[in-house]
């Protein structure tokens, strides 16, 4: 079983890097096999809606995501980290997310040969903002829970926590624990 951790702050040792640590070490003192792919040292392209993987399956930009697709679905579960940046994701895993158009086909149904290995796939989310109101990162929950909800995937949840300056997040002992059960819960069936 493998937990796959997608870090979308171009900080490492950063806030939302710390958390997801935390995660896949949650999921491995769980019993899963754990892989963190950190975006920004790999190149991801922003979808170009050719809309050519409707039909075919098949991404035509040929770039990292390809390798990474196939981490997605071999995963049994995937929890995201990504810093707010103005109200939003950052630009790294937004390119990420909108490469998922191909597993779909042009009605948003997933394509048949991917439905088998996507269908029930756990998802989980670790957000981290400057401000002191964790909700300032609702529009990432929003972006994530609505796509595993129109297709059927499995929400594990969110971890939102506040954290300004690289890893200051080590202090916050509740940020943590969420997220180390975040990741025991993605591991456990
Ligand atoms: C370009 C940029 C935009 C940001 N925009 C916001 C924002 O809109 N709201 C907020 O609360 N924090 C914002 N922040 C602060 C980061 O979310 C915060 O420093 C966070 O801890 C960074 O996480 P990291 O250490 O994982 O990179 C921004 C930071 C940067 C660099």
């Amino acid at each position: 079983m493998k937990v796959l951790g997608i870090m979308g702050s171009p900080r490492i040792g950063g806030n939302s890097d710390v958390l997801l640590g935390q995660a896949l070490t949650g999921a491995k003192e769980t019993g899963a096999d754990v892989e963190k792919i950190i975006l920004d040292r790999k190149h991801i392209a922003g979808c170009k809606d050719c809309k050519k993987c409707n039909t075919t399956g098949v991404c035509a930009i040929k770039d990292d995501m390809a390798e990474i697709q196939t981490k997605i679905l071999e995963a049994y579960a995937i929890i995201h980290s990504s810093p707010v940046y103005f109200w939003a994701m950052t630009s790294q895993m937004k390119a990420y997310l909108d490469r998922w158009c191909v597993f779909f086909d042009a009605e948003w149904r997933w394509q048949k040969i991917y439905y088998p290995k996507m269908r029930g796939k756990r998802i989980g989310l670790i957000t981290v903002c400057g401000d002191s109101n964790v909700k300032t990162a609702d529009p990432i929950v929003h972006s994530f829970q609505s796509t595993i909800e129109m297709t059927k995937m499995h929400w594990l949840g969110t971890v939102m926590a506040s954290a300004n300056d690289i890893g200051d997040i080590v202090k916050n002992e509740s940020a943590i624990q969420q997220a180390y059960a975040l990741g025991e819960k993605a591991a456990t069936p």
